[in-house]
């Protein structure tokens, strides 16, 4: 690995979409990163240039920066803890079923890292100092986990220093979401690890937020929660909307443009999914629990959440009656536009009801259908929308993708048994839908 007049060498563990993207764009930003992952079919691909995911612009950046030399695999974590000094930890904290985040991964890298470090010591007279960097979302009090099982670990000799740096990058837009963020937050121990972390950013024109590696840790949750909170909020004012018959798209529009509320994070529809919020509301509730704190706001986010999922079906069973023996068609499996992925995508519960409920589905998404093939192989997959809809009577849009809008819906009523439409998302022109004779269902606008 080659260091030439850099400072230091980054190492990255994981190549998920927080590992991937992070190693990316700070080779991008001009340092010598190698990434790891014991995924070792993984990293033979992506030695190869293949994407072990989609996500905008993130393939160019890692052909470009592997190809200066600036980026580099392994399946190693030995010869990340051996050649990198400042060592970002990017695995999963998945959820278990009590809602609380699974730490193991996060423990066995560190103990991983420990361990070689000890090994490497004895080899290497010299002086060694590794910075350790939480980059996955984990709950406050993990960096001291990091800490006691480093020092447990670790023998003399070794000097290390804990940080936080949570992301915030959000899928299919992460690499602007990494390059141009709103704040950077990091969470140190001292001055030596902040003046690493300020040459590391230093081509980042945002404010640095630097903190204790506890409040770092809580701005991450704290953060995410949050903008689940919006969600449910303006989903719940959905419910009011129709019930008076009022427009929840107005609604928002008027309160968005008070400053103090937004305009970002207003939008309602089938409630939030993805591979965070689901999973850090869940790990907020459950730490807050246990550290004597009951909060009820946030499991109150969850219910609605799971009421606008619910509300597809009853839409549907408004238009068609029965739903048992109806094809109906879905449009958008991802749980957002933009990224293949499908983790608690709405879709899956949503087409779980219909199953339920005995309908026949037929499904299309410009990206996510391989991945949503391993859950349901037995619905329809199509090759475009307009096959999608074909004979159906009833059409359920449920990600907002771009090409969706553009679609001939004129050809798409000729298309369909009959012209029904749920639009999960308020994404479509609902008053040309309805003059091209459509019956038009929104969410919170009908
Ligand atoms: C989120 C956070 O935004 C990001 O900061 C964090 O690092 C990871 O989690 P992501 O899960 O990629 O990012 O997607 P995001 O764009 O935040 O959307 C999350 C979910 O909320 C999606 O299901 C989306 O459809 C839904 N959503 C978002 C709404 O229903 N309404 C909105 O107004 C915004």
């Amino acid at each position: 690995m080659k260091k030439g007049n850099k400072m230091f060498t980054i190492g990255v563990i994981g190549a998920g979409h927080v590992g991937l993207v992070t190693a990316a764009c700070l080779a991008k930003l001009g340092h010598y990163v190698l990434c790891a992952d014991n995924d070792e079919d993984k990293i033979k691909k992506l030695k190869k240039l293949v994407m072990p995911f989609y996500e905008p612009g993130l393939e160019e950046i890692v052909e470009h920066q592997y190809k200066k030399g600036n980026l580099l695999f392994t399946d190693s974590v030995k010869e990340v803890s051996e050649k990198c000094d400042v060592i970002f930890i990017a695995v999963g904290t998945p959820s278990t079923p009590d809602g609380s985040a699974d730490l193991s991964y996060v423990e066995n890298v560190t103990v991983e890292i420990a361990r070689a470090l000890c090994a490497f010591k004895e080899r290497k007279k010299e002086n060694i100092y590794r910075l350790i960097v939480e980059k996955s979302t984990v709950p406050v009090l993990t960096g001291q986990w990091v800490k006691k099982t480093f020092q447990l670990i670790g023998p003399t000799g070794i000097e290390f220093d804990i940080a936080a740096n949570p992301e915030f990058l959000r899928e299919g837009s992460a690499i602007k979401d990494f390059l141009e963020p709103d704040r950077v937050v990091v969470g140190v121990e001292n001055e030596r690890a902040r003046k690493i972390f300020e040459h590391i950013y230093s081509k980042i024109k945002a404010p640095i937020v630097f903190t204790d590696v506890k409040s770092a840790e809580l701005i991450k949750h704290a953060s995410n929660c949050f903008l689940a909170l919006k969600i449910s909020y303006i989903n719940a004012i959905s419910q009011i909307c129709e019930r008076v018959g009022a427009d929840i798209e107005k609604v928002a529009e008027g309160m968005g443009y008070d400053r103090r509320i937004g305009k970002d994070f207003l939008k309602a529809g089938i409630g939030w999914g993805g591979s965070c919020f689901p999973k850090d509301v869940a790990a907020f509730i459950k730490l807050a629990e246990e550290i004597g704190y009951p909060f009820n706001l946030l499991k109150e986010a969850q219910q609605i959440n799971k009421q606008q999922r619910l509300l597809v079906i009853k839409k549907a069973k408004e238009l068609l009656w029965n739903l048992k023996g109806k094809k109906i068609s879905i449009l958008g499996l991802s749980f957002k536009p933009n990224t293949d992925d499908i983790r608690e995508s709405p879709a899956i519960e949503i087409i779980e009801m219909l199953l339920k409920e005995g309908s026949l589905i037929k499904s299309y998404d410009p990206k996510a259908m391989d991945n949503m093939r391993r859950i349901f192989p037995d619905i329809e997959y199509c090759n475009d929308a307009y096959e999608c809809v074909k004979d159906t009577s009833l059409l359920i849009l449920l990600t907002e993708w771009e090409e969706f809008r553009k679609l001939d819906f004129e050809k798409i009523k000729r298309l369909m048994e009959s012209p029904n439409i749920i639009d999960g998302r308020n994404y479509l022109d609902k008053e040309k839908l309805k003059s091209i004779g459509f019956n038009y269902r929104g969410i919170g606008r009908n």
